[in-house]
């Protein structure tokens, strides 16, 4: 056994929901997906993929039809995006992962900003590679900022990539454009790649941009540039179990990565494929709705967290999660663990995202019923009053 893989941690996440098995009534809050079902057109395109016999293997780097959506897509959201740079993978995670296994040699660098979703981290440490990690910090309302001048003075010529996820999990934090572009004028100039995590760049909540997304280094980067950006259907789609997403990488890299889906995956599932190009196709009918009812449970839960005495909280710009503090309540772990076993309320504890996180609690908000979101405070104040 490599000592990298022995070393890897439990998930925090699952610890506490492990806490919560077998216990009617929970209401969970704990895991990163929304509690309703994938459109049915969509469901229905799968079903109607699988009749017609779509059980082969498809080319290494995904059909052709949902390569061309994809870059069609993320074209029309950004600039112009050649079908040739596009490659489908088993969801984001497994994106994220080609992209480390295709850059990464034990021993190098990689400078990720933290609090981030774990995977992001254990990733390049599977590579061998070693982590320098960029604490992002909150003010006194409770929101998470970067500090630029930090972060461009820990990537150095050493640094073979850094990582950023924004929207982040699970904090909510969001570059501006300004920084992407501070980020990679910098990174261009010491040789760096940078892994862009924008899984989450259709819930954005701002209003600062014109295709109402989150900032994306799609946005600014040339199709030379040494930028990995990563894209999934499972937040802004309801697919998280069907495991599609895509990379946009430079031109000529898709040609190693197709190497490395073969030894993965090989292909994505076909008729999970054709599923996800016709729901690409009619995105302005799935998304906007999404993210609609998403900003309405955002405000819906931090309105009412914020009347909550001790409890410290701001309306994140991006991303599907509330992260907040309790005064008193240091040690989250154990406050997530004691919130299932004495008032049915499941949240991911915040040290689950880096030590910084230590203190804060994560709840995510994507919620088909919004009181569910009512009861779900109603349970926390109680609790907090019998403290
Ligand atoms: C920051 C971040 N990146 C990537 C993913 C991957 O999502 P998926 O593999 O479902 O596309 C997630 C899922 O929660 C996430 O939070």
């Amino acid at each position: 056994m490599r000592n990298v893989i022995e070393s890897l941690e439990e998930s925090k996440i699952r610890e506490v929901a492990n806490a919560g098995l077998g216990r009617d009534g929970v209401l969970p809050f704990w895991f990163g997906e929304s509690d309703e079902v994938t459109p049915e057109f969509i469901r229905q395109e799968a079903i109607a993929s699988l009749l017609a016999g779509d059980t082969f293997y498809s080319h290494n780097l995904g059909l052709p039809a949902l390569r061309e959506a994809v870059a069609r897509y993320a074209s029309r959201l950004h600039q112009p995006i050649d079908t040739a740079r596009v490659a489908i993978s088993a969801g984001g995670v497994n994106a994220l992962m080609l992209a480390c296994q295709t850059l990464l040699d034990a021993g190098d660098e990689v400078v990720v900003v933290t609090p981030v979703w774990p995977n992001l981290t254990a990733q390049p440490r599977i590579m061998g590679a070693t982590l320098r990690c960029v604490s992002l910090r909150p003010d006194a309302q409770g929101a998470w900022r970067l500090d630029l001048d930090q972060l461009l003075q820990s990537v150095t010529p050493q640094t073979r990539m850094l990582v950023l996820n924004a929207p982040n999990n699970p904090t909510g934090w969001t570059l501006t454009r300004a920084e992407q572009e501070a980020i990679l004028a910098h990174c261009r100039r010491t040789g760096t790649w940078i892994l862009a995590d924008e899984v989450y760049e259709r819930l954005y909540y701002g209003h600062d941009t014109p295709n109402g997304c989150a900032p994306s280094f799609l946005d600014i980067a040339s199709p030379q540039d040494r930028v990995i950006a990563v894209g999934s259907m499972s937040k802004s789609f309801l697919m998280t179990g069907w495991r599609v997403g895509w990379l946009v990488m430079p031109e000529g890299l898709s040609q190693q990565v197709g190497k490395l889906i073969e030894y993965n995956t090989s292909c994505s599932p076909v008729f999970i494929q054709k599923a996800a190009a016709s729901a690409l196709a009619r995105t302005q009918e799935v998304t906007p709705q999404i993210v609609a009812h998403l900003r309405q449970c955002r405000d819906r839960l931090v309105n009412q967290l914020q009347s909550v005495p001790g409890v410290n909280v701001a309306a994140a710009p991006g991303g599907m999660y509330a992260f907040f503090q309790i005064a008193g309540h240091t040690d989250a772990l154990l406050t997530a663990k004691r919130l299932v076993l004495e008032a049915d309320l499941g949240l991911a504890p915040g040290n689950a995202f880096a030590p910084e996180g230590q203190g804060w609690l994560r709840w995510c908000f994507a919620s088909r019923d919004l009181a569910r979101l009512d009861e779900g405070v109603r349970r926390l104040k109680t609790w907090l009053d019998a403290q």
